[in-house]
């Protein structure tokens, strides 16, 4: 059983990461459960990434251990294979492949056949709101870069991962796009009972999308954990004081890149 009551679709028990002597990562320890929107906040450098790399499997840890579904990701890569899936800050979409391709590439590895994959391509597009044959049929670059992350997170969700992972996957859009961006794939997300963790630096898209915020402080020690309920989304005094504790216990808050650009600018 985790924290939040379910079963642990996550756990990071006493993890430890290294690089030569320097701790990306040091003494963490958290649950995820199934069904569970996550976020984890924290300046550069705080060891997100990191963390959810050895979630992802690509490292195993230094120390500790990190299960997914009670298995080791590094060690037991292969059986959580199309269980969980990932979004990253660019769409990384191939650029000789249409939008429902791009999507359809995973059901492709899958094994489902031509009409199928098309089919399901297109539904899950328009899941995130990309519809008509014409726009499904356009080239990356022929996407606007909001429309390219829908894209890409079209991709994540058709392989219908237990586990969907998020980088930093709406931090280079613009405000209103990623807005509207974020809205649509939480309430997808929570429709389709999927379990989630994303990265953000930005403490107001955490608090937006989460059900659960881990404010992490370099490096990567578990700094603070936020409980968000529906209600507590739309009440401004809790949302204006768990800002102000989350950004107190990253040490901080960072400014994202294009408000610095702007600050410059006017
Ligand atoms: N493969 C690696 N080899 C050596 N050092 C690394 C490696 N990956 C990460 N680090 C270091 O570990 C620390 C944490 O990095 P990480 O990328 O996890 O941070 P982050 O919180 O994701 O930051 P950002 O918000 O900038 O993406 C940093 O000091 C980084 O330089
Ligand atoms: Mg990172």
């Amino acid at each position: 059983m985790t924290a939040a009551g379910g079963a642990a679709m996550i756990v990071l028990d006493r993890v430890d990461k290294r690089f030569g002597d320097h701790y990306a990562v040091r003494d963490l320890s958290f649950a995820v459960a199934k069904g569970e929107i996550v976020a984890i906040v924290g300046r550069t450098g705080a060891g997100k990434s990191t963390a959810l790399h050895m979630i992802m499997g690509v490292m195993p840890p230094s120390a500790g251990t990190v299960r997914v579904e009670g298995l080791d990701p590094y060690a037991d890569f292969k059986a959580l294979k199309g269980k969980l899936s990932v979004s990253f800050q660019t769409d990384r979409l191939l650029p000789w492949r249409t939008a429902w391709e791009n999507v359809a590439l995973g059901l492709q590895i899958m094994g489902r056949d031509a009409p199928t994959r098309r089919a399901e391509a297109i539904r899950w597009l328009e899941n995130v709101k990309i519809t008509g044959a014409e726009n499904v049929a356009k080239y990356p670059h022929q996407l606007s870069g909001g429309m390219r992350q829908r894209v890409s997170l079209a991709r994540a969700l058709a392989v219908d991962p237990e586990l969907v992972l998020l980088d930093e996957s709406f931090s280079q859009l613009d405000h209103v796009t990623s807005k509207a961006l974020r809205s649509d794939f939480t309430e997808l997300v929570r429709r389709v009972k999927k379990t989630c963790v994303l990265i953000t630096h930005r403490i107001d898209d955490a608090l937006e999308m989460a059900d659960r915020v881990i404010v992490l402080a370099a490096p990567a020690r578990l700094a603070l954990e936020v409980r968000v309920r529906p209600e507590d989304r739309a009440d401004p005094a809790w949302l204006r004081d768990r800002h102000r504790r989350i950004a107190e216990a990253m040490g901080g808050e960072e400014a994202p890149a294009e408000e610095v650009a702007d600050g410059l600018r006017h």
